[in-house]
């Protein structure tokens, strides 16, 4: 029999900053379905990568003083960036797109064409409301009290020449495949998208643009650029060989059988992309998955909020399998849920530290203490069990079958549910039979000792078979503990029962997963993001206060005044002094000189108001007279002397006194 193929995707990510928990969130989720599938038997691709083009990346870059290439180099292969975090999350991607590779351009340069040629894609004017961070475009009738409706930040007034994709064309189909198949999941998602785009009417989509040129050229019509998520969208296709000949597996794994992406680009993926798709004539994908957001307290994490979470700073900390696990676990797929520490640390007490690292070191100790490692043959079975030893065995021989069916709808946290269901059966078991009683009188209940801990041994290979998309590398731990090979951690032996070998070699192993100490866990995460706070911010130094007083009189002697730069000059033959005319309000010109050539240029200065102490006795400097100080704000910074002339508000008339 043929293979059956199973083809999934993340989200191509941004690589404008550094990615969070909530991106790391889904691309656990496909890791897990990925790794979920290919246990079954499945000839599983899963895609992932980054969507590098787009004006918010060419600003960055610009802010950055690099080029864009070199910008997005650095995030996606530097140091701590992309590919670096999802190794170190064990994430088994076949494929990594990004849209800057020559093979993709090509091949969307193609798509572009094809869609002009057929006449879905074609040139008029565009006048709209631009969201930069979020390169979307926007109908008035879109905008949230006149702000972006997915970031609600405020959008800009953008008007040139553009391509448009005519969207509005496959209206009634796009609806359909909404309405009448189970295209978009979880079908809450349905009612969204038809609501609030297509029952107000699809308008075309503006597909190119002209103001920026950090994209795919469109290479009919130079000084045009494909829209961003044109060019990404079609990377499912690209990546898989499709117009180019990089990869050769399009006709294999097309279509997609599932794109998991986040609820804010549902819209993309459910209206733009079968639009697009019917239009190239290619086959639909067979599901889009809309998953919820990790909030932090209660809103989206952004790095403009600056409210994020590091996900390399949790796994460092509690574990890869840990923070894995935890996800999955305690968040519905399809809805959203309030990340915290405390939750983390909580979940991972409660279902690995006590429930499931219970079992394990409970059972592999006592195989150890009672019987040195080994179980003697004849363990498996036992005449006359008690119902608790059935009520375990048939649990455990119908979790396969449980677990099948939530992950098949796309609900890892019910899947998990499950296993721990047995979990906590299993060690209700060890309660129920008490092996530390039996074990008193081996001579008698040896026999019936040796059947308890092998339903044991069992029961958690099970389990742990189930766990291995979730915690592939704890498992193989696991796996080594309890004695069982390779040939019993599968798909099939999951629904066998007393598979493992009757006198597998047990050992007691490391402990998988310890007790955190929640009190003292929280506290070193809030030093950790208190220094890393730190660390982003400039090393300033500023002078020490001085702790001798002046009194009010004295101080009241300095004639501070608002002046007016009228010209500005360097001194000939000196490179520190800046020779300023300034209007002080008296009506005749005052010359002061002053040290700071260094870091400014006199024409800057031209204009400003600045404030001068105006009585200090004149004084010569390089020949010339100075008449007043001016004053300026001074510190020093990753150990250089920073200087800023202390500036005030035009409105501020020459002359004014300061005090
Ligand atoms: O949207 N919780 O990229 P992206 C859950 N380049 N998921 C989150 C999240 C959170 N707090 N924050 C972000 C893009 N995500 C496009 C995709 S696909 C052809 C192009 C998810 O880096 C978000 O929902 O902004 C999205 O699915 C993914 O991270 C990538 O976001
Ligand atoms: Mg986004």
């Amino acid at each position: 029999m043929e293979q059956k193929k199973f083809y999934i995707t993340t989200p191509i990510y941004y690589p404008s900053d550094k990615l969070h928990i909530g991106h790391t969130y889904c691309t656990v989720a496909t890791d897990a379905m990925a790794r979920y599938k290919r246990l079954h038997g499945y000839d599983v691709c899963f895609l992932t990568g980054t969507d590098e083009h787009g004006q918010k990346i060419e600003t960055k870059a610009k802010e950055a003083g690099v080029t864009p290439k070199e910008f997005v180099d650095n995030i996606v292969e530097g140091p701590r960036g992309v590919k670096d975090l999802w190794k170190l999350m064990n994430i088994s991607n076949d494929r990594f797109i990004r849209t800057t590779d020559d093979y993709h351009v090509a091949s969307i340069q193609k798509i572009f064409k094809k869609m002009y040629e057929n006449g879905d894609i074609y040139k008029g004017a565009y006048k709209g409301k631009y969201c930069t961070p979020c390169e979307s475009f926007w109908t008035e009738s879109q905008l949230k009290d006149g702000c972006c409706p997915d970031c609600g930040r405020p959008v800009v007034d953008a008007e040139e020449e553009a391509y448009f994709f005519r969207l509005s064309k496959y209206a009634d189909k796009v609806r359909d495949l909404l309405e009448n198949t189970d295209f978009l999941q979880p079908r809450s998602r349905v009612n969204e998208m038809v609501k609030n785009f297509i029952d107000p009417g699809l308008e075309d989509l503006c597909v190119s643009r002209t103001s920026f040129t950090w994209g795919v050229p469109v290479d009919f019509d130079p000084g045009h650029v494909v829209y961003v998520w044109v060019d990404a969208l079609f990377n499912y296709t690209t990546a898989l060989g499709f117009l180019n000949d990089k990869y050769d597996d399009y006709d294999h794994y097309w279509p997609a059988d599932y794109h998991f992406v986040g609820k804010e680009i549902v819209r993309f993926h459910s209206i733009i992309w079968p639009a697009m798709l019917m239009s190239m004539e290619m086959p639909l994908p067979k599901h889009v998955f809309g998953h919820g957001w990790l909030l932090l307290d209660g809103g989206k994490m952004s790095k403009s909020k600056g409210n994020v979470v590091d996900p390399y700073i949790l796994a460092e900390k509690f574990g890869v399998d840990a923070l894995r696990f935890f996800l999955m676990r305690t968040f519905p797929f399809g809805s959203d849920g309030n990340f915290s520490n405390e939750l983390l640390i909580q979940t991972i007490n409660t279902d690995l530290a006590n429930d499931l690292g219970n079992l394990l070191s409970r059972t592999t100790a006592m195989v150890g203490k009672y019987f040195g490692g080994q179980l003697p043959a004849g363990c498996k079975t036992w005449e006359n069990p008690e119902s608790f030893d059935t009520d375990l065995i048939s649990m455990a021989s119908a979790l396969r079958g449980a677990y099948e069916a939530q992950m098949e709808a796309c609900a890892p946290h019910n899947a998990l549910a499950e296993v721990f269901k047995v979990i906590q059966r299993a060690n209700k078991y060890i309660d129920e039979t008490a092996p530390w009683a039996l074990a008193k009188d081996m001579e008698a209940n040896g026999a019936r000792l040796a059947h308890v801990l092998y339903n044991l041994l069992e029961a958690t290979r099970i389990c742990g078979i189930l766990l291995t998309p979730f915690m592939p590398e704890s498992m193989d731990k696991l796996f080594v503990q309890i004695g069982a090979s390779a040939d019993i951690q599968t798909w099939d032996s999951a629904a066998v029962w007393g598979s493992l070998s009757e006198t597998a070699a047990v050992t007691k192993g490391e402990n998988l997963f310890p007790r955190i100490d929640m009190e003292k866990a929280i506290a070193e995460l809030e030093e950790a993001a208190e220094a890393a706070r730190k660390a982003a911010l400039p090393a300033i130094e500023v002078e020490p206060q001085l702790e001798e007083k002046v009194d009010f009189d004295t101080f009241c002697k300095s004639d501070f005044r608002a002046v007016k730069v009228k010209a500005c000059e360097n001194v000939k033959k000196s490179e520190k002094l800046l020779k300023f005319t300034l209007d002080d309000g008296t009506g005749t010109d005052r010359q002061i000189l002053s040290g700071i050539a260094k870091y400014y240029k006199p024409e800057e200065l031209v204009g400003k108001t600045l404030v001068a102490i105006v009585n200090l006795p004149p004084r010569k400097m390089m020949g010339q007279e100075s008449c007043g100080m001016l004053i300026s704000a001074v510190h020093t910074e990753k150990g250089e002397e920073k200087l800023h002339l202390l500036m005030v508000d035009d409105a501020i008339p020459a002359g004014a006194k300061l005090c």
